[in-house]
């Protein structure tokens, strides 16, 4: 009897993990509360600063001789205003209110969790696999601050085998997206492998990998796309990819998760046919981006594919585009973010060793928003949307055969 039931848990499939979280009724509606308030001071209030500031503080400003031509005049104009000041606060509590919704949830059966992504690094029954290094210097741009507001950052380990912050990312993530308009979760990863499944029908990459992957979610989509392909994420944060393997074993999917920093990977020489990465460089200072990319250079193989989903450059957007982008960084514990966007995606793709005629950066249509529309928006093209609002910003590059 006792060997059966060793037999069956040895044979069993990964419980999911993200399923052992339950939230009470209470939790369950400060999380509804903290969506709708998240998508409120980001989606709905700057219409009403951006209204505010065209008929009353412009017009102001302009008859004194001010231009407002740039964020910086722009942010400079609105700082003392209570209508702004109102926006920023609620922006910054509803983003850190996500996060802090779902932790009572994930500390009660973080036991199970923990359990649960053992098993999965013990058993590996979707064969993937799962590599971590306790001795990685997590670099100073991630240990000094909580990165967007994330309580305990992404790294942060406190019991033996921590998850806690993959189940506060993951689950806090999906507070944070339940009310936004135009997208799905793992919507990213969604329209990228698409796209590229369209913009290059013959490429069939045999090895991927994913920079900043977290727990995998925004990596999963593409073995949809790309069934055969052997899928790799790298992360610095150690319970994130716990959780994500955990995660990834349930789903039968077979990934290699690996604790490594990207700006210098111990994959060699030419290891990958695809690279991409979501939502990870702006949150690394520009000189980490530039090793990142150096390493994207020496890891992808001749005939490659890079694609970077990320925030629109500085040149690309107007100037209170840019102010609402750059608000991050000085109020979300992103740092880099003005800095990353005041980068030509196609300058630092080129030093780092992509030519330039063979370089793009432009917004990808969001399913979505756009459920029939596979080709990427030309940047004059009449009613191409934002980035976020029915389209994503991607850059990238490929290599010659
Ligand atoms: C905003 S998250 C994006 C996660 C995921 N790609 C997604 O689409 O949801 C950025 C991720 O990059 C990771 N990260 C930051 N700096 C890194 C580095 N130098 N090397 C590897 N991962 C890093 C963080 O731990 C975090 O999980």
């Amino acid at each position: 009897m006792a060997a059966n039931a060793t037999d069956d848990r040895k044979n069993s499939a990964i419980p999911d993990i993200e399923a052992l979280a339950h939230p009470t009724l209470d939790e369950r509606g400060r999380q509804r509360f903290c969506s709708a308030l998240r998508r409120f001071a980001i989606q709905d209030m700057p219409e009403a600063v951006r209204r505010d500031f065209e008929q009353r503080v412009k017009p102001a400003g302009e008859a004194r001789g001010t231009q407002f031509d740039t964020a910086r005049a722009i942010e400079h104009a609105l700082e003392d205003e209570p209508i702004y000041q109102l926006y920023s606060s609620l922006r910054y509590n509803a983003q850190e209110m996500c996060f802090l919704s779902v932790q009572d949830e994930v500390e009660r059966v973080l036991p199970d969790m923990i359990d649960v992504a053992r098993d999965a690094a013990e058993r590996n029954p979707a064969g993937g696999s799962l590599r971590l290094d306790p001795e990685l210097e997590i670099p100073r741009y991630l240990d000094a601050l909580d990165v967007h507001l994330t309580p305990g950052c992404f790294h942060n380990e406190w019991v033996a085998d921590d998850v806690a912050q993959g189940a506060v990312v993951s689950l806090g993530a999906r507070v944070f997206t339940a009310s936004m308009s135009h997208r799905s979760w793992g919507g990213a990863a969604r329209v990228m492998s698409r796209w590229i499944r369209h913009a290059y029908p013959d490429f069939q990459p045999q090895r991927m990998l994913d920079l900043g992957t977290s727990s995998g979610k925004n990596l999963l989509p593409y073995l949809e796309v790309f069934p055969d392909v052997e899928a790799h994420g790298v992360d610095i944060g150690a319970p994130l990819l716990r959780y994500g393997h955990a995660l990834a074993e349930h789903q039968g999917a077979p990934i290699h998760f690996s604790q490594q920093n990207a700006e210098a990977m111990d994959f060699p020489d030419g290891h990958f046919d695809m690279i991409v990465s979501s939502f990870f460089f702006h949150e690394i200072p520009v000189k980490a981006t530039r090793n990142a990319l150096r390493e994207c250079r020496r890891l992808l193989r001749p005939g490659g594919l890079m694609v970077h989903l990320e925030l629109p450059a500085t040149h690309l957007v107007d100037a209170w585009e840019d102010f609402f982008w750059n608000w991050d960084t000085e109020h979300n514990n992103e740092p880099f973010y003005t800095a990353f966007r005041a980068q030509d995606p196609i300058e630092l793709m080129a030093e780092a060793g992509f030519t330039a005629d063979r370089s793009f950066a432009h917004i990808l249509p969001d399913l979505g928003a756009y459920p029939d529309r596979r080709d990427a928006f030309a940047w004059d093209e009449p009613g191409r949307p934002r980035h976020g609002k029915g389209g994503w910003y991607v850059f990238g590059s490929s290599l010659a055969e």
